[in-house]
């Protein structure tokens, strides 16, 4: 306010890089932030010395919701029963929800010690680009449904922790607002569009916007029935029913957020509809994105895209296999969380067997049900190379607030750091070589 009254408007990052004295110290989970921009003149120093410092607030998490699953519970009391379904559920019986936790506890590791002291690193490269840890952000569509401005939090969040973050096709914020918080740590999923102008329109948007790395979707050959979200009264488009007015008032918080921002509306795609209704923006989503992809789209997206294009959602080593042979420069193994196809196997079941498929020639990125950094780990040890996370970084924001994504990312990595020191490695590769129990 003080600004805008001095004659100009500071953006939130501007605010909240004002919260700090010139270079936050550098950790080995957080690397340093970059340079603040100061408001040096006259009255405006004093947001120099906000009272709420970053790392106080993310020390109070640390203490308070040491585990992911704490903001889980915090994040299901703060949201509409209707978001929380969305977010929660899988398909079918969801035995496969079960199943991709599960998967994780069955790989049991032979810690070794007598090492000295040991300091393990996380940085990791990808695609030429450096990370500060192999973990990241997985697409989730219509986020502002969760909390508003998700996409924006988290976008910051990569940006400071330097972790990628991935933007769905149908998430609710555009490639050009969440460009301008991303930094170079943007990446792009695309729900290939039937219309080869819209794709390549969207693709066009997505890389002048910072997006440099395309993560191309083929595990939604069809929306699945998802019934529990049915049953919480979620359709497309949503519609305000009483018992959705009833959830609103009962959740203060999130009613005034979402009434500040707008209801969550398909931003991105809306774009092509020449209508911002959502009925119409949904039927253009139904009818216009998905259920196109074959091995040719894949070559066709590789020579439109400038830059690493990776498929996501291979289950199986063949289509692994395939994906190499049509230009694909990633192999992302993924169940789509669960919510797809409910007779898949677990995609920490199948990383083995891609793993050998693929034999090092492409890097393997990786998700479904990693919840804790000694998942993160096992993932690695089976042979992915970059770990991403889907709902938890939701839960971070919709609990905690636009922070509650760093506290996400520097749980996950601490306890990757930990659990490798744990079994007496300092790096991936070391830790590829030690020894495990899998029954
Ligand atoms: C609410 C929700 C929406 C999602 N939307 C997308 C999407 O738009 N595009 C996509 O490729 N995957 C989408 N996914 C799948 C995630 O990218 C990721 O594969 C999954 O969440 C990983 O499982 P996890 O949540 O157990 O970490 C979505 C997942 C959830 C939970």
């Amino acid at each position: 306010m003080v600004c805008t009254f001095l004659g100009f408007t500071p953006t939130e990052d501007q605010l909240f890089y004002s919260h700090y004295p010139c270079t936050r110290p550098s950790t080995k989970l957080s690397p340093g932030l970059p340079s603040p921009i100061i408001f040096r003149t006259g009255i405006t120093n004093f947001l120099y010395f906000q009272p709420m410092a970053y790392k106080k607030q993310l020390e109070r998490f640390a203490q308070r919701y040491p585990r992911i699953e704490d903001l889980a519970q915090k994040a299901k009391k703060r949201v509409p029963h209707v978001a929380w379904e969305y977010l929660d559920a899988g398909t079918g019986d969801e035995s496969l929800l079960h199943h991709n936790r599960t998967a994780f506890q069955h790989i049991r590791f032979l810690p070794r010690f007598c090492k000295g002291v040991l300091e393990a690193t996380t940085q990791t490269t990808l695609f030429g680009q450096t990370y500060s840890a192999p973990i990241g952000m997985a697409p989730i569509g219509l986020t502002g449904l969760l909390w508003p401005r998700v996409e924006h939090y988290l976008a910051a969040t990569a940006h400071r922790l330097q972790i990628p973050f991935c933007l769905s096709t149908v998430a609710t914020e555009t490639p050009e607002t969440v460009g301008r918080h991303v930094g170079d740590m943007g990446w792009f999923q695309l729900y290939p569009p039937k219309d080869k102008d819209v794709r390549n329109s969207l693709l066009q948007r997505a890389k002048e916007a910072g997006f440099h790395t395309l993560v191309v979707t083929a595990d939604v050959p069809m929306a699945s029935r998802r019934e529990r979200s049915k049953r919480a009264g979620l359709t497309m488009p949503p519609k305000i029913t009483p018992r959705m007015l009833w959830q609103g008032m009962i959740h203060p918080a999130y009613s005034y957020q979402t009434l500040l921002r707008g209801l969550p509306r398909l931003r991105t795609v809306e774009h092509y509809t020449n209508n911002n209704d959502m009925k119409f923006v949904s039927g253009f989503v139904g009818n216009r994105l998905g259920g196109t992809l074959d091995w040719d789209y894949c070559k066709e997206l590789k020579e439109a895209w400038d830059g690493p294009v990776v498929v996501k959602g291979i289950l199986h080593p063949q289509d692994a296999a395939k994906a190499i042979d049509s230009g694909m420069d990633g192999i992302y193994v993924s169940n789509h969380g669960a919510r797809q196809f409910n007779g898949a196997v677990t995609a920490l079941g199948a990383l083995p067997a891609i793993a050998k498929e693929v034999n090092a020639k492409v890097p393997i990125l990786f998700d479904s049900g990693v919840r804790t950094g000694l998942d993160v780990m096992r993932a690695l040890y089976l042979g992915a190379d970059f770990v991403l996370v889907g709902r938890p970084f939701v839960w971070g924001v919709a609990a905690l607030g636009k922070y509650g994504g760093d506290h996400v990312a520097n749980i996950l990595i601490d306890d990757l750091q930990n659990n490798m020191v744990q079994l007496g490695v300092e790096t991936v590769d070391a830790l590829r070589k030690a020894d495990a129990v899998i029954d």
